[in-house]
């Protein structure tokens, strides 16, 4: 029997119709659908983190539960808007927070040790791929296993049919190859353990 990997599923922007949240949705099901995964979908729309600042006294309790939320995750795969060729600042804030972690947690908790997966999405032909070369570098820093492996959806204002699943199938698949090798190493990372 396999261990159940438990799968952060993150994507950086707060737009409703956010291409990425499609995104990161969409592969975090197709995960799910191979079983031994568990997918928590992490909707910082609805978590409303507030800004950081070193003068916020005690942790806000949004940033505790997003805290609990990568804690207990095995993996965390990303979808990143590119903002000027960088990641949003929504992400780096939450990203930010998340380091920062609660008091009594190992340093990093919330990343450590843990594997991640990249994607981005954006309306022009690259996807959106330059900004991933920061999420990476952030992520790295942060000591997480981020696989080599990575995608990015150009075009990704009309990929998604109306129930959020992609198009194009040669397509899903680039995608949701980034999100299997994350959930294999990850499954290798916790049997050596
Ligand atoms: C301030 C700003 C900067 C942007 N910079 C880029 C960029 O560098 N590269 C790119 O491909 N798209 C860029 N875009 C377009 C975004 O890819 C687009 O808004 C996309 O919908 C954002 O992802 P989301 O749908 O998940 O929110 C930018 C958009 C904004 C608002």
């Amino acid at each position: 029997m396999t261990d159940q990997i438990r799968v952060g599923v993150l994507w950086g922007s707060l737009r409703k119709d956010s291409m990425n949240g499609k995104l990161a949705k969409f592969v975090g099901r197709k995960l799910q659908d191979f079983g031994g995964v568990e997918i928590i979908e992490i909707d910082l729309v609805a978590l409303d983190l507030p800004m950081f600042s070193g003068d916020i006294e005690g942790m806000p309790s949004e940033v505790s539960e997003f805290i609990s939320i990568l804690v207990g995750c095995d993996a965390l795969l990303v979808a990143s808007p590119e903002y000027n060729g960088s990641l949003t600042g929504v992400l780096k804030n939450a990203i930010d927070w998340a380091s920062v972690g609660r008091d009594g947690d190992e340093p990093l908790a919330c990343f450590k040790g843990k594997v991640s997966g990249l994607l981005s999405s954006s309306p022009g032909a690259i996807g959106g791929l330059q900004g991933l070369v920061h999420v990476r570098q952030i992520l790295t820093r942060l000591q997480m296993l981020v696989v080599p492996d990575q995608y990015a959806l150009g075009g990704g204002h009309e990929a998604f049919d109306d129930a959020g699943d992609m198009k194009d199938a040669k397509k899903a698949k680039m995608a949701v190859d980034v999100g299997r090798e994350m959930v294999r190493v990850c499954r290798a990372l916790k049997a050596t353990d």
